[in-house]
């Protein structure tokens, strides 16, 4: 009958929906941690962690990597953090917005000069993912890539 078909076209379509989701959390081998990026008060964090931008290790298997983003690349570069690590990203502006975005995932955040983007992400796998920025910020913006390394 229609209305068989109905519900198997109304199933098949929801477990698209779910494995579409899947895929983009997680069969990338990393996973974003909360729904969305928080912005941290800058006086919550000491300055000094950007003047040297590097990663941290805060936990067993925990890490903070401190990103500086400016005309036109972001530091360090790369950024290299072990797999089966859960690291939160904090990243901040020297000059103009920027963008750090993790191609091929939905790690994505406006860097903006003053304030500091906060993200924790999970990595599972050894893999590199290219990091761009989105926002334009000037005639070298199209080059300004830096690069996540998972080991
Ligand atoms: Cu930085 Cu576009």
């Amino acid at each position: 009958t229609y209305e068989k078909l109905w519900l198997v076209a109304a199933m098949v379509l929801i477990v698209a929906f779910i494995a579409t989701i899947t895929y983009g959390s997680v069969g990338l081998g990393i996973t974003m941690v909360g729904d969305q990026q928080d912005t941290v008060e800058p006086t919550e964090l000491d300055g000094d962690r950007f003047d040297d931008p590097r990663v941290a290790q805060v936990g067993e298997n925990e890490y903070e990597a401190y990103v500086t983003a400016q005309i036109f690349s972001f530091q360090p570069d790369p950024v290299v953090v072990p797999e089966n690590s859960e690291v939160t990203f904090y990243v901040t502006s020297r000059d103009v917005i920027h963008s750090f975005s993790l191609v091929g995932t939905n790690v994505n955040t406006m860097v903006i000069p003053g304030e500091v983007s906060e993200m924790a992400v999970e990595f599972d796998e050894p893999q590199e993912y290219g990091v761009v920025c989105n926002e334009y910020c000037g005639p070298g913006h199209h080059d300004m890539e830096g690069m996540v390394q998972v080991v």
